[in-house]
């Protein structure tokens, strides 16, 4: 019998998560039926949109939602032989019992790259970048390219995209040494947000002379509406978060004026959309990644019973990568 660990909401988020959100509970799992399989989690993950997310996906007792690296321990199912590895979504939790529907098959990944990546640049956060750059902001060589939330999981490969696209990408992080990171994987250039709130527009003005072509937006806020500002006529916004107010009371205000003077074209996407189309983009990044073109960066927590801690660390900037759970 096997005994299932997971996390459930306690009470709803009201702010910052605290202690207490969420407690772990513990159950045997039944034996399998004819069809299912048994998966045990070796990688999970962490990400921003669980917290605006379970306000309106989940009730106080549910599981917390969110994808795992699993493999398949026992089989009742033929398709899915024991020693598969899979990427599958039963939640915060240690073990799973599935009928095989909704979970992806993942292949071997090339030069030994850790299983963990199918959480991120080869994952769900890599595809958000390679989707979001490639579709919403479609870059032409030459265009400005500033990416918020830069250092983080999405943003740091955004920018690279980016870099690979010929662009000209400037980034905006928490500390400075994520700043000095960002110049390392090839930004050309990168402004440290919190030490920058009195001169942003004026320190964005000169580090994008040209103006911004295309903003790939992952904070929404101050920083997003001081973007707007300094953006090119007709330029292009892919909204794809904006953490800054996952905890907050209030929202900023759009600024309505230079959306409207630049005619700004801004489109808010979820990568669930090119979900059929994830094998192109993970082909693509593989290749960059064994060329040399693309780094990945991950901030790995040891422990299931760690995974709260690991989820706070998003909202106070505390990880330095894609935020993954090896249990
Ligand atoms: N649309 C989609 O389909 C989709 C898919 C995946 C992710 N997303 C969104 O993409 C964004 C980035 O997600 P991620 O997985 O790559 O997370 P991440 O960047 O790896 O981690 C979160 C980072 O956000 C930054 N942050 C926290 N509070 C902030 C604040 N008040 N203002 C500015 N930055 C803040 C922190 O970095 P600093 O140290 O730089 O502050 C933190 O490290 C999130 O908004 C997420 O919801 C959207």
């Amino acid at each position: 019998m096997v005994v299932q660990k997971r996390f459930v909401l306690v009470k709803h988020f009201d702010g910052m998560p605290k202690e207490g959100d969420l407690k772990i509970v513990e159950e045997k799992l039944p034996a399998l039926k004819n069809g299912e399989i048994l998966l045990e989690a070796k990688y999970l993950t962490v990400d921003p949109y669980m917290r605006p997310y379970s306000a309106r996906a989940l009730k106080e007792g549910d599981t917390m939602m969110g994808e795992q690296m699993a493999s398949v321990t026992e089989s009742k199912n033929p398709n899915f032989p024991v020693g598969t590895n899979v990427v599958c979504s039963p939640g915060w939790c240690t073990h799973s019992i599935s009928d095989g529907k909704g979970i992806r098959k993942l292949p071997s990944l090339p030069k030994g790259l850790p299983y963990s990546l199918s959480l991120g640049t080869l994952g769900m956060t890599g595809m958000t970048a390679y989707f979001g750059v490639k579709e919403i902001l479609n870059p032409k060589a030459g265009e400005t390219l500033f990416v918020s939330g830069a250092a983080g999981a999405v943003g740091a490969v955004v920018g690279q995209f980016g870099k690979i696209l010929g662009c000209r990408v400037i980034g905006s992080a928490g500390s400075e040494e994520k700043v000095k990171y960002l110049k390392e994987i090839g930004f050309d250039d990168a402004i440290n947000y919190k030490t920058t709130t009195d001169n942003l527009d004026k320190k964005i003005k000169e580090l994008c002379p040209k103006g911004i072509d295309m903003y790939f937006d992952n904070v929404g806020g101050v920083m997003t509406n001081t973007v707007m500002m300094n953006m090119n006529d007709y330029g292009r916004i892919a909204m794809c978060g904006a953490i800054s107010g996952y905890n907050a009371k209030t929202q900023p205000t759009i600024p309505h004026v230079p959306i409207v003077s630049k005619q700004l074209k801004i489109e808010g996407f979820l990568v669930w959309r090119w979900m059929t189309r994830y094998p192109e983009g993970i082909k693509q990044f593989s290749q960059y990644i064994d060329e040399g073109k693309l780094k990945y960066k991950e901030h790995v927590t040891n422990g299931f019973e760690n995974m709260f801690k690991a989820f706070c660390e998003l909202f106070t900037g505390s990880n330095f990568g894609k935020a993954i759970i090896k249990v």
